[in-house]
């Protein structure tokens, strides 16, 4: 099926189920602890081995010498895997560094060798007998003096429109910062984890994977076999955020080993070697310039972003929403990538926007101050309705106004003290921040089986994956309302090669694009039950178990007594969104206390209002809100990879180190859907939030900040060492 013109009515808006708050059809599985996870596929598998993966203890260079044989000889071990043994391989398309390295190496933690051991004990034992004599090589560790000289990220042009430079410079009004934003961690709850199995030359993968199909292409490239020996299965995630979003070495070992050993190896990265071994959110260095009239509106708008990443790699791309938040007839934006050997920068929940909106929206607090003008209504007057870098193309939809309006009012946004410093609770200074959020809504082409069973029962199979996000449930609860059965009848299987393409998770396209193939297949599901049962597929209508059409009705099971029905379909996309710019789009608002004598930083509230299409699933779609929220409050006070500049890796690459918020880091969290449907993003009308709740929330925390203490920090983390000095002297 294909989606080119704006949808119209459709069973979908009958919203018996979709658009409910119904559990998560999941939920029990995760609570009692047997949803099997990609390390816990036990049934499964006879004389299971362990891999432990070893990483390299340096940053770039060489290994001179690899001595393996005090590993060999240790308890347990079957075979120990290297670049060397392992023969030739390839590299994934999403993949910048190898997955196995050596002799050369390109980044600290490259994984180098893999002990196969009877159990994971003798393996870890065994890896650390591994003797490795390395050559070490000069590194690029540090963004700030490599983005001198940088040269333009590639696939990703500058923009220009108007005269910025002349306008800028002709502004009454005049803002110039710079902002950093660090490295940062996936930090997901389970760690990348795969278990392989060989028949002949046939591979199986459990693995932990947001993206089965670009994985299982780009395994089949690394191990240089065709796709179809590959399957991929990965129904079960805890947590991506991106990190799970390309293969990663726990598969690619994996399978090596169990080659090697002809036995299904399982491997699990160790927490301290993820942080270096896997990918991150890259650091950036921003550079805002606004000019405005005394008024208030945007003349000129300029945002450069520098980041860096390993030769071959790409940028942070942070200017993304200063192309289409605000108006202005002049603006640039400018992207440079500096080749650095860190450890591979990639994709992580929001890229680009969430480290551009960090920078960005701070900009625009710091422009409503020089201006005297309330932030919020600073926004608004900037608002557009069409794309600023390309007039004639207007918004699907943009509520940009209404998220704002409405957050200030349910916030009590109007008790706000414009000037910093003012308010006092006790101990505690007490400010307010707001920043706009915004996220593009991508669609993408996702495929889907659905069987009507002889039992009634429907079944959807798709390679859609549920990171934690409640796809299980909002696919349910579309083949439900197609097929006028209640949610019970229905029966999800994802996460499986075998299955139908998938959008997969990634970039927020996932809940709408995967919805929207889902319904593909059960229009094509509605037509041949109606046709066998004798109805006119063109007016029949689907519901309480029943199809109707010409004053008579009869049970859809009906049309499977014999043998099961079964259809698939996809979903996909014409022109709509080039015709039409799609994004989602939500306010931020924060209220922080910050302890007068000792800068200590707590959140107090946060409130998030959202416009992102319509809402399939308001129980899952808050928790995906007020997760990204929480996530957004670790970006702004707590979360930075450290990096050791002179040899070239994360410090802190343990949960020890890594800072992420607690429960007891986030008091009050509220979320407002506004009540929309966005006809051109697909029949769903529905659009993406699991990102746009991360959009703009550090900077609504920085804001406040500076609003409780008149301290102004252009570099994250916000923490109090930054606040100290500069704090209002205790009267
Ligand atoms: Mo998202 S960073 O595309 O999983």
């Amino acid at each position: 099926m294909k989606f080119d013109t704006p949808a119209t009515t459709n069973p979908i808006d009958q919203l018996k189920i979709v658009g409910k708050p119904v559990d998560r059809i999941d939920g029990p599985l995760k609570t009692t602890g047997t949803a099997p996870y990609a390390y816990e596929r036990h049934d499964a598998l006879e004389g299971v081995a362990y891999g432990y993966v070893v990483g390299s203890a340096i940053a770039k260079g060489r290994i001179k010498a690899m001595d393996l044989g005090r590993a060999r000889a240790a308890p347990g071990v079957l075979t120990v895997v290297t670049a060397q043994t392992a023969g030739k391989l390839g590299k994934g398309d999403n993949n910048t560094a190898r997955l196995l390295g050596g002799p050369e190496i390109e980044h600290y933690h490259q994984a180098v060798a893999v002990v196969v051991a009877e159990t994971f004990e003798q393996a870890r034992a065994a890896a650390a007998l591994i003797k490795i004599d390395y050559e070490r090589a000069k590194g690029t560790f540090d963004l700030a003096s490599a983005k001198d000289g940088a040269p333009p990220a590639k696939d990703n042009p500058d923009t220009a429109v108007g005269d910025f430079d002349t306008a800028f410079a002709a502004a009454p009004v005049k803002l110039d910062e710079a902002y950093t934003t660090p490295d940062q961690a996936h930090a997901m709850m389970e760690p990348h984890a795969s278990i392989a199995a060989w028949k002949g030359d046939k591979l199986t993968l459990w693995t932990s994977n947001q993206m089965i199909a670009w994985s299982r292409g780009d395994v089949a490239k690394t191990l240089g076999i065709p796709k179809d020996d590959v399957r991929l299965v990965s129904p079960y995630i805890g947590g991506g955020f991106g990190g799970k979003l390309f293969v990663r070495a726990d598969a690619i070992l994996a399978a090596l080993g169990a080659k090697a050993t002809g036995r299904p190896v399982k491997i699990a990265l160790p927490r301290p070697l993820m942080f270096n071994n896997t990918t991150h959110r890259p650091a950036t260095i921003q550079r805002i310039r606004i000019g405005a009239t005394q008024d208030g509106r945007i003349t000129a708008i300029g945002h450069e972003s520098w980041s860096g990443d390993l030769p071959g790699g790409g940028p942070e791309t942070a200017t993304q929403q200063t192309r289409l938040l605000y108006a202005g007839a002049n603006r640039m934006t400018k992207m440079k990538l500096a080749v650095l050997d860190l450890p591979e920068g990639n994709a992580m929940r929001a890229p680009g926007e969430a480290p551009g909106l960090m920078a960005l929206e701070v900009a625009i607090d710091e422009l409503a101050e020089k201006l005297g003008m309330d932030p919020v209504e600073l926004r608004v007057l900037n608002d557009t309705q069409v794309d600023p870098e390309k007039p004639g193309r207007p918004f699907s939809q943009r509520r940009l106004v209404e998220c704002l309006r409405t957050g200030a009012d349910r916030f009590g946004w109007n008790r706000r003290q414009a000037r910093p410093g003012q308010v006092r609770d006790g101990r505690w200074l007490v400010g307010m921040g707001v920043a706009a959020a915004f996220r593009n809504n991508m669609v993408m082409k996702s495929a889907a089986r659905v069987r009507l069973e002889t039992s009634g029962q429907i079944t959807v199979e798709t390679d859609m994956t549920d990171i934690g996000t409640g796809s299980y449930t909002i696919i349910a609860q579309t083949a439900a309302e197609m097929m006028g059965v209640p949610l019970h009848r229905v029966t999800v299987k994802l996460g499986d090669s075998t299955f139908p393409v998938s959008a997969g998770s990634g970039g927020q396209w996932g809940g709408n694009s995967s919805t929207a193939g889902v319904y593909a297949a059960c229009v094509k599901l509605r037509e041949a039950a109606a046709t066998k049962l004798g109805f006119d597929p063109t007016v029949a209508e689907f519901s309480d178990g029943q199809v109707k059409a010409g004053g008579r009705n009869a049970p859809l099971a009906q049309a499977a007594t014999e043998a099961p029905l079964v259809v698939e379909d996809a979903m996909e996309y014409g022109d709509l969104t080039k015709t039409h710019q799609q994004s989602t789009f939500g306010g931020h608002f924060v209220e922080v206390g910050v302890d007068a004598a000792t800068a200590e930083i707590r959140i107090r509230r946060m409130l998030a209002v959202c416009a992102a299409g319509r809402i399939l699933n308001p129980k899952s779609a808050r928790s995906q809100v007020i997760g990204a929220m929480t996530m957004g409050a670790g970006a702004a006070l707590m979360e930075e990879l450290a990096v050791d500049k002179r040899l070239g890796f994360f410090v802190n690459h343990d949960l020890a180190g890594y800072e992420v918020p607690v429960h007891a880091d986030i008091p009050h969290q509220e979320v407002v859907f506004l009540d929309e449907t966005d006809p051109m993003s697909s029949p769903m009308k529905a659009k993406g939030v699991g990102e746009l709740g991360i959009c703009g929330v550090a900077a609504a925390v920085a804001n406040a900040v500076y609003n409780a203490t008149g301290v102004r920090v252009r570099d994250y983390p916000v923490t109090l060492d930054k606040l100290l000095d500069g704090m209002p002297t205790l009267a």
